[in-house]
């Protein structure tokens, strides 16, 4: 409903903003807005210009393309994947990590942790083989990571050769900067007319991620070291030794590594850091925990990209108050759709910020999910003066509303119950905090982010063809679907003409892209089942299906012959450990959807999925079988019990079925126990199950 004179200047605002936003992603290193922020407003942008098309500017936004591939660094796989950190940002959280730990490990003795700062850089892989460094890897996606090895190498910190090294030794660590060369470099760029950071781990990011090696050298980057990767045999005991040892050798260490006994003395170094935050020259975002003993880490292992022995305890947010200019809504891939505050841009723990989450309908409200009362109660209206903060990475909230400074006649904020994207109506099921568009594929947004986890990192991962590619794609009438991104050098190749005609394409970008699509055509089951985008699929729900039923028409069948709540393929979809009924409802849903369905068949024709090959030993007594845990144990947890099964390549279960192989039953065991009994299941206890793998 808008008149051509608000249209007009509207247009004007998203003109101004994407090119802003243009600049920065493409300069690298200073994206001023999300990717979904920035998508926002090209749809907005688009949807104008379809409504108002006199107004369409000569300067149109929806007439610029990324810019394309950019011949970018090499990539190393790392030996020994790179984790994150799970995060706690309350006393009690510590106070939780303690005990999950303790309970893991069936552990009540003394308990050493070690305490240091979480350094706000980016992290870096250091891989020496006989003294000498043989390359440095970003952090990548975990698994893979930048070739940066002539950057890393400029750094001061970084020593080039170690004498008494392990043979391959991979040190892990932080490169950063600090506030001093932070703010001369800021200065410099200013005044020879180049890039400013918005903070020192953009700068420290943006200088170690050049091309040219001789600008990283240019540019102060320090590095402290924290961890290790790969190494041909053990640096120590414990982790404090082991740092002491990366010291040693001539790595830079924190000085403010300390070892702690349990939750309160940690908490402790937590304030006595927090104390020195401001005074220490570069920033840090948090405090780190690790459990001492090396041999205990081992026990504890990993999750799927976070270990269980360590995390990292966040400082709080940084808050500032600023005006709520709008209210934006973004439906995502599952069609729910996001709230987006527009904010008079404020600066926020040095960080400008003008767009914040509210989370959903209720939010804004005032309520929670239950409807009980949140901020008293007091809803946020446009216009509004609202509390905005940060903690980490993540995208700003919207925290708190003025009441005092509130104008009169400010509107509640009304959901909208029609998809402004697609017109569909907007449902809320029982129970769902999210208002979602029933629109589904018909939604275009829904299509687009559909579109964009499927070439995402986690799941196709095409070189070349990023969130904005594929954009542009879907809005041209070019890939409307995932199985469309195959056929497009059969579509588009012998001809290119029109590719090269795209800005940023070029013949050898074009042949590129079409090779790194064929690339992929070889997929791993999980990455598949993960890029779908079925709802509550995460990426560990993912594998755990891919895992479960090994090959894609056994999963297929299973899948397309299932009930929702009864029978057999749904008895069995349950009794993976991990999957719960919400999940098989949406699975089995979506395979039973004709439309959903038809694009999944038109996908898979296109593919060559690999099945799950297990990575167990091949000499481990019980990989391949399915193992079921009940009763309480003594020299093991029911946690510890279960990864270990897992690593020598059996299938944990819930519950006991004909396919169980092994029932491991500790005192205590009931209905399994009688169940294993009554379908002839081996049955072992604690001791046969310790000799059975070998570690008695
Ligand atoms: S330990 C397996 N220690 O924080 C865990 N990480 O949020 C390896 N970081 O990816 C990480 N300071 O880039 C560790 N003292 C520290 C750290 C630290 C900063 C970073 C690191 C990690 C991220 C997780």
């Amino acid at each position: 409903m808008l008149s051509d004179a608000e249209a007009e200047a509207e247009l004007a605002r998203l003109a101004a903003l994407l090119l802003a936003a243009n600049t920065a992603y493409h300069t690298k290193d200073a994206p001023e807005i999300t990717d979904a922020e920035y998508d926002a407003a090209k749809r907005r942008n688009f949807a104008l210009e379809a409504r108002f098309p006199h107004l369409k500017r000569a300067d149109s936004p929806s007439e610029v393309v990324g810019a394309g591939v950019a011949e970018g660094f090499t990539k190393i796989a790392h030996e020994v994947r790179m984790l994150s950190l799970e995060n706690a940002f309350e006393d009690k959280d510590v106070e939780e990590f303690e005990d999950r730990v303790r309970k893991y490990l069936g552990h009540s003795g003394p308990l050493a942790f070690t305490a240091e700062p979480k350094i706000d850089g980016l992290s870096l892989s250091l891989r020496y083989e006989n003294g000498r460094l043989i390359h440095a890897a970003t952090r990548g996606d975990g698994e893979t990571g930048e070739n940066v090895t002539e950057n890393a190498q400029t750094i001061g910190d970084i020593p080039q050769v170690l004498t008494d090294a392990p043979v391959v030794l991979e040190v892990r660590g932080e490169v950063y900067m600090s506030h001093v060369d932070f703010k001369a470099l800021n200065a410099r760029q200013k005044e020879l007319g180049g890039k400013i950071f918005a903070n020192p781990r953009n700068a420290a990011a943006g200088s170690l991620r050049q091309l040219d090696a001789s600008i990283t050298s240019s540019r102060p980057l320090r590095f402290f070291a924290y961890a290790w990767g790969a190494v041909s045999e053990p640096l120590a005991e414990t982790q404090i030794s082991a740092i002491n040892r990366l010291k040693k050798l001539g790595f830079a260490v924190n000085p403010l590594t300390i070892l702690c006994n349990g939750a309160a003395e940690m908490l402790t170094h937590y304030n006595t850091i927090e104390a020195k935050r401001s005074s220490l020259g570069y920033d840090i975002d948090g405090v780190v925990y690790k459990v001492n003993d090396l041999s205990l880490q081992r026990r504890l292992g990993f999750r799927s990209t976070t270990p269980r022995w360590a995390i990292a305890h966040k400082f709080p947010a940084e808050l500032a108050w600023t005006r709520l200019l709008a209210i934006d809504i973004q439906v995502g891939r599952t069609g729910a759709l996001s709230p987006v505050a527009r904010l008079e841009p404020v600066t926020v723990g040095g960080v400008v910020v003008s767009n914040a989450t509210l989370h959903n309908e209720d939010y804004i409200a005032g309520r929670d999910s239950k409807g009980n009362a949140i901020r008293d109660g007091k809803d946020i209206r446009v216009g509004d003066w609202v509390q905005v903060y940060r903690a980490g990475d993540v995208i700003p909230k919207i925290a708190d509303v003025d009441l005092s400074r509130r104008s009169d006649g400010l509107q509640r904020y009304e959901f909208p119950v029609i998809c402004p994207e697609c017109g569909s109506p907007t449902l809320r099921e029982e129970g769902d905090a999210v208002r979602r568009c029933s629109g589904g594929l018909i939604c275009p947004a829904q299509a687009v982010e559909r579109l964009r986890h499927f070439v995402g990192r986690g799941t196709f991962d095409i070189e070349g063809l990023g969130a904005k590619q594929i954009e542009a794609f879907y809005r041209d009438g070019w890939v409307q679907t995932p199985a469309e991104i195959f056929s497009l050098r059969a579509r588009f190749g012998t001809g290119l003409q029109q590719l090269k005609n795209r800005e940023g394409w070029g013949e050898k970008s074009a042949e590129n892209l079409f090779d790194a699509i064929d690339e992929k055509r070889k997929i791993s089951l999980n990455r598949l089942i993960f890029a779908l985008g079925i709802r509550h699929v995460g990426e560990s729900s993912a594998s755990l299906l891919a895992n479960h039923y090994a090959t894609w028409p056994q999963f297929e069948t299973a899948m397309t012959h299932a009930t929702i709540g009864a029978g057999a393929a749904w008895d069995e979809l349950l009794a993976i450990d991990g999957v719960g009924a919400v999940l098989a409802a949406s699975v089995i849903a979506t395979f039973q959807n004709e439309r959903e369905r038809a694009a999944i068949d038109a996908l898979i024709a296109e593919l060559e999925v690999q099945p799950v090959v297990t990575r167990a030993p091949v000499n481990s007594p019980v990989a391949g079988k399915t193992v079921v845990f009940t009763g309480t144990f003594e020299k093991m947890t029911r946690a510890e019990a279960k990864a270990t099964a897992e690593s020598l390549g059996a299938k944990v279960a819930g519950s006991v079925s004909a396919k169980t192989d092994l029932l491991v039953a500790g005192p205590g065991a009931g209905s399994k126990a009688k169940a294993a009994a009554a379908l002839g299941v081996e049955t072992i206890d604690e001791d046969g199950w310790l000799a059975l793998i070998g570690s008695t």
